[in-house]
């Protein structure tokens, strides 16, 4: 395993955080569904506390949170973007789209950050000692909120756009009913729709 990579996977996790809890302040702006709104309070609550899982491992893996590398730049650039994104949506779009804008930027958001976590937990396999411990104190922390945020919002999204196009959807969608937490769960209550409409 390669240290410095490690090291750059983590500063763009506190990245990934810092910028979804900026992501998830403005798409809570941008929901017109009150579950969902709400949904995306709980998801903005949590991040906050993801930032500070980050930053204490962090600490116990002795790297400096501010320190900045030329990839947690990128992370932050494509943070505002998503941010940008929305607020060209509720400007310039009727509100339900603006909300669906808001679904897609999380899901992209989230995508990332699934991944950060997904790889964490792949490296803390595979490091050992007391940092051993430190990666997977900080999984166990989040590991099922990041599966929701990602699952949940990407089943809201395709609702969500089902309904704009005029179709019957399933509001709110399968995978917020069925509690889905992994992809096999995603794709079964995906399947499943078709008989709750
Ligand atoms: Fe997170």
């Amino acid at each position: 395993m390669k240290r410095d990579q490690l090291n750059e996977l983590v500063y763009q996790m506190l990245e990934t955080e810092m910028g979804g809890v900026e992501i998830y302040r403005t798409a809570v702006r941008c929901a017109t569904n009150d579950e969902l709104k709400k949904e995306w309070k709980k998801y903005l609550g949590q991040t906050e506390n993801h930032v500070e899982v980050v930053r204490e491992l962090m600490g116990e893996l002795g790297l400096d949170p501010e320190a900045d590398t030329p990839g947690r730049d990128v992370v932050r650039h494509v943070g505002k973007s998503l941010v940008k994104a929305m607020e060209m949506a509720l400007a310039s779009t009727p509100p339900e789209a603006a909300q669906i804008v808001a679904a897609e930027c999380v899901v992209l958001a989230e995508t990332k950050d699934h991944l950060n976590w997904e790889l964490l937990g792949q490296v803390a396999k595979k490091i050992k000692g007391e940092e051993k411990k430190a990666l997977e104190a900080a999984q166990e922390k989040v590991e099922d909120e990041e599966d929701e945020h990602l699952y949940h919002t990407a089943g809201w999204a395709r609702e969500l756009w089902i309904e704009f196009l005029g179709m019957p959807a399933v509001i709110p969608p399968p995978e917020e009913e069925k509690d889905v937490k992994t992809a096999i769960g995603a794709a079964r209550a995906k399947q499943a729709r078709a008989e709750m409409l």
